[in-house]
C-alpha cells in the first residue's frame, strides 16, 4: 500500500543532536536574524529543573530583548492559547523560542501563527490555512516523545465548544527552523517522562511503519525508529543519567516524528486524542496504554509489517510463520509497556467505561487517523477495544 501513495516528503528543520549540542542554537538563530523581540514558551517544570536557565544562559545576545511565559499546561487549548497571544501581542515579538515537550513546542507554533495572522486559533484548524507566513520557532527538545520539534502540526485541545476534542493545525511554515536534541540536557529527568514520552515515540513509530498513507521513506524513519527506541527506552527510563540512551532516545523521537508528519498516525492517537481532550490525560501514557490493545487489532491487516516490527523489537522470530512473528511483536509491546511501569488499564489513570460512546463518536470522526490505520475500524471495534482496554 506504501510504494504506490503519492505524496510530499517534507522535513525543514534543521537539528542539530548529541551532547553539548545546545550551543549551536545561537548560530541557529542568528542565521534568521535578530530582529525584533523573543518569546521563551516553557513550563513550570523546565523551568524548574533548571533547563530553560541553560537555554538563555547560551543565548546573551537576546536576553535583554526577551520575555519569558513559563506556564504552558499539558494539552494546550482554544482559550488558554489565545489568552497567551492577547497578552503578548503589542510588544514586537518576532521569534519564538520553545523550550519544552510536545505541549510547549504545539503551543509555541500556535501563537506562531497568532502573532503574523491574529484572531482566534480555531480560525486555523486545518492545512495551511493563515495567511502571512507564521514567526520563526526554535525548539530545545526536552522530552523523548513529542516529534513535533521536527514536524508541521500543532494539536490543540478545543475547549470553547461543547464537545472537548483536539484539533490540529498544519502548514509548511510551521517546522521549527532548528531543533536542538541535546541529550545531555535532559540529564536527570524523571524516569517515569522518559518512560511515557518514550512510548509515545514508539506509537508514533509503530503507527506510522503501518499507516495506509506512507512511504518507502517514512517506512525508513519509522522502522528504524523502532529498533533505536526498543534498544534505548529500558535503559534511558531506568537511569536518566545514561546520556548515550538519552541521545539516542531523542534523536530516535524526532526521526519518527519527521516520519509521523509526511505518513501520518492511526487508531491510537484517534482514540487517545479523544480522552486527551475529554479527561485533560497526558498523552503518552494514554498510547502508551492503548497500544497494545490497538495492535491486537490492527496486526491482521498488515502481519508482514507487524513481523518486521517484531524483528525491529528484537523478538528472535525465527522459524516463525509472518503471522506467529507479528503476533509475538505486538506480545513484546505489552512487556515492554508493563517494564517501563505503564498502567496496563485506562481505568488506572481515571477514564471510566461510561465515556466509551462519546470517546468512540470522537475517534470514529476523526479521519486523519481512521483513514491512516490499517485497519478499517467500525464503532463497535472501537467500543471493543475501549472495553479491554479502561
Ligand atoms: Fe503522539
Amino acid at each position: 500500500m506504501n510504494e504506490f501513495n503519492n505524496m510530499e516528503f517534507m522535513a525543514k528543520t534543521t537539528l542539530y543532536t548529541g551532547s553539548g549540542s545546545l550551543k549551536s542554537l545561537k548560530d541557529a538563530i542568528k542565521k534568521y536574524g535578530l530582529d525584533g523581540n523573543f518569546l521563551f514558551v516553557t513550563d513550570k517544570g523546565i523551568e524548574g529543573a533548571g533547563i530553560l536557565q541553560k537555554v538563555i544562559d547560551s543565548l546573551p545576545d537576546i536576553e535583554s530583548k526577551s520575555q519569558i511565559f513559563n506556564d504552558i499546561k499539558p494539552n494546550p487549548n482554544v482559550t488558554g492559547t489565545n489568552a497567551i497571544y492577547e497578552k503578548y501581542k503589542n510588544d514586537g515579538i518576532q521569534n519564538i523560542i520553545a523550550v519544552g515537550g510536545g505541549s510547549v513546542v504545539d503551543a509555541a507554533k500556535a501563537l506562531a501563527v497568532l502573532f503574523t495572522n491574529g484572531g482566534s486559533i480555531d480560525e486555523y484548524f486545518g492545512f495551511d490555512l493563515y495567511t502571512n507566513e507564521p514567526l520563526p520557532v526554535f525548539a530545545v527538545a526536552t522530552t523523548v516523545g513529542t516529534g513535533s520539534e521536527g514536524g508541521h502540526a500543532s494539536v490543540i485541545t478545543v475547549d470553547n465548544s461543547e464537545l472537548k476534542t483536539k484539533k490540529l493545525v498544519f502548514g509548511e511554515g510551521l517546522f521549527p527552523k532548528a531543533a536542538i536534541l541535546d541529550g545531555e540536557l535532559l540529564v536527570g529527568m524523571p524516569g517515569s517522562l522518559v518512560a511515557s514520552t518514550g512510548m509515545d515515540a514508539l506509537t508514533h513509530a509503530i503507527e506510522g511503519y503501518v499507516s495506509r498513507n506512507g512511504s518507502i521513506i517514512t517506512d525508513a524513519l519509522n522502522l528504524h525508529a523502532v529498533r533505536v527506541i526498543s534498544e534505548a527506552i529500558l535503559e534511558a527510563s531506568s537511569d536518566t543519567t545514561n546520556t548515550s540512551a538519552m541521545n539516542r532516545m531523542i534523536q530516535a523521537s524526532t526521526t519518527t516524528g519527521i516520519g509521523m508528519s509526511n505518513g501520518g498516525l492511526g487508531l491510537v492517537h484517534g482514540i487517545s486524542h479523544a480522552i486527551g481532550a475529554q479527561y485533560d490525560a497526558p498523552h503518552g501514557i494514554v498510547n502508551a496504554i492503548l497500544l497494545p490493545y490497538v495492535l491486537e487489532y490492527n496486526w491482521i491487516a498488515n502481519p508482514k509489517k507487524f513481523a518486521d516490527i517484531a524483528q525491529a523489537l528484537r523478538v528472535n522470530t525465527s522459524g516463525m510463520s509472518t503471522e506467529d512473528a507479528a503476533k509475538a511483536g505486538v506480545k513484546r509491546v505489552k512487556e515492554l509497556t508493563k517494564e517501563v511501569g505503564i498502567p496496563e488499564k485506562l481505568g488506572e489513570i481515571g477514564v471510566s467505561k461510561e465515556s466509551i460512546d462519546v470517546l468512540t463518536d470522537i475517534a470514529f470522526n476523526d479521519e486523519l487517523y481512521m483513514g491512516a490505520n490499517p485497519r478499517r475500524a467500525t464503532k463497535k471495534d472501537i467500543v471493543a477495544i475501549l472495553n479491554k482496554a479502561i
